[in-house]
């Protein structure tokens, strides 16, 4: 592989170094286009062929499937590790011994409670607001009760930072469903597992008690796994960017929430359900619904279906559709949609539409399934994912900030009106 890569513009010629990653991903480096060329940028909507950053977080190959956090195989920490063992590998770059895990732990049930104020702020939203605007805005907001910034040169600080935002993020989550539910907003039970103390907070009753169910706890510690980082994706570009200008880590996150909430990303997995529960309504004709995906004039499209990088498999929905079929099969759920869902699956798989695209099931097509058996209403299924999405953003956020880079500025090629004149009202 040349060491440099050569572009060539009204016969003068410009050289750029050429950057290899660990996994033998190449990249052209145009740090210096602009000031060599007097000027000339690069156009590419949706970054599609743009790297904003150098990561040693997450590898993805799209081509072959492949998904590993910190050169850790997806499939293999789903089977053995837990979610906070994978939140800190992720973030501090190694899997922590017993001591340390333990530790991240205590570190962060200390720093579990929110403030009573928070509660108020909950009381101002109506009941009918969406779970993620909710959970965007209280992450926002708590900002105001944890007004210091962090000294991101100090590593106790930058801690501190991190336990506080993982300690306090599932409460948040689980308040902005209560109040959805009606019911009061507690704290959860210290002596419980990070995930296990989270359905906690959901579920328990008012009146009785709340006992967990080891096949649920399992797989939704699985599915927070698979989602807790995807390298750049748009939420996670988000928090980076925003990062970038210094902002705080809670409000960056905020951001984050903001940008997952969209069904073109993490909002999928709710439309995923809404979707299959639609055909169902309408008498389960899969084959109908293909046709729409595929007619270019209906702007339906097989929610679920697709991935910006994966053109082969998302090694994620493999996980997640075995873990899924168990679980409805341990809690005897029988879900109608679920046939729905491995009937689209089967079709697209055969379809030279969707094979031609390579389109397939990506990580929210089960995952919504999953959650429904577990008693997860549809609207949380996006704040779920967020709640597995940050120890992703949180790693992120401090590679980007311990790297010291720049803030994020794209640049634009103007399409507009040259300089004109400007017209009285009267005689416009
Ligand atoms: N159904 C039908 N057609 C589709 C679908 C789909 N789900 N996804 C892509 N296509 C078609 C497009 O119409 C386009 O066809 P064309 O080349 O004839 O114009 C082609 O496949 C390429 O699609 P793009 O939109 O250009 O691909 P892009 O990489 O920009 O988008 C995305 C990826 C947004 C995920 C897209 O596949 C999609 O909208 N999927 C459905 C939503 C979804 O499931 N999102 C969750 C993503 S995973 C996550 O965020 C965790």
């Amino acid at each position: 592989m040349s060491k440099t890569a050569t572009l060539t513009i009204d016969g003068n010629s410009y050289e750029f170094p050429i950057k290899v990653g660990t996994e033998n991903e190449i990249a052209i480096d145009i740090n210096s286009l602009r000031s060599s060329t007097s000027g000339i940028i690069t156009i590419d909507p949706g970054f599609k062929n743009t790297g904003s950053c150098e990561s040693a977080i997450t590898f993805l190959d799209g081509e072959k499937g492949i998904l590993r956090y910190r050169g850790y195989a997806i499939e293999e920490l789903a089977e053995k590790a837990d979610f906070l063992e994978v939140a800190y590998l992720l973030i501090f770059g190694e899997l922590p011994t017993a001591e340390t895990l333990a530790k991240f732990h205590s570190d962060i049930k200390a720093q579990s409670h929110v403030d009573e104020d928070v509660k108020k702020i909950i009381d101002g939203f109506p009941k009918s607001a969406h779970p993620m605007g909710v959970l965007s805005s209280l992450t926002s907001a708590l900002v105001a009760f944890n007004p210091s910034s962090v000294n991101v040169d100090s590593e106790e600080e930058m801690y501190n930072a991190i336990v506080r935002i993982l300690g306090k993020f599932p409460v948040l989550t689980a308040w902005a469903y209560r109040k959805r539910a009606g019911l009061p907003l507690d704290y959860g039970d210290d002596s419980l597992g990070y995930v296990e103390n989270f359905l906690k907070m959901m579920f328990k009753k008012p009146s009785g008690e709340f006992t967990s169910n080891p096949v649920v706890v399992d797989a939704m510690d699985k599915l927070l796994i698979l989602h807790a980082d995807h390298e750049q994706n748009c939420s996670t570009s988000t928090v980076r960017m925003v990062g970038s200008s210094h902002a705080g880590l809670f409000v960056s996150i905020s951001a984050g929430i903001a940008a997952l909430w969209g069904p073109l990303h993490g909002g999928a997995n709710q439309a995923v359900i809404e979707m299959l529960e639609a055909i169902k309504e309408d008498g389960g004709d899969t084959k109908k619904y293909m046709a729409k995906a595929k007619d270019k004039k209906d702007p339906f499209r097989l929610m679920g279906f697709g991935h910006r990088v994966y053109k082969n498999f998302d090694p994620r929905a493999k996980i997640i559709k075995k873990a899924a079929d168990s679980v409805l099969s341990d809690l005897g759920v029988e879900d109608p949609v679920l046939d729905i869902a491995k009937g689209l699956e089967k079709e697209a798989l055969e379809d030279s539409y969707f094979v031609d695209r390579k389109l397939y099931p990506n990580v929210d097509f089960y995952s919504g399934i999953m959650y429904r058996a577990m008693g997860i209403p549809v609207e949380m299924f996006t704040p779920m994912f967020a709640l597995g999405r940050l120890p992703g953003w949180i790693a992120q956020w401090r590679e980007m900030r311990l790297k010291k880079e720049p803030i994020g500025r794209p640049r634009q090629v103007y399409i507009g009106e040259n300089q004109r004149s400007f017209k009285k009202i009267s005689d416009r």
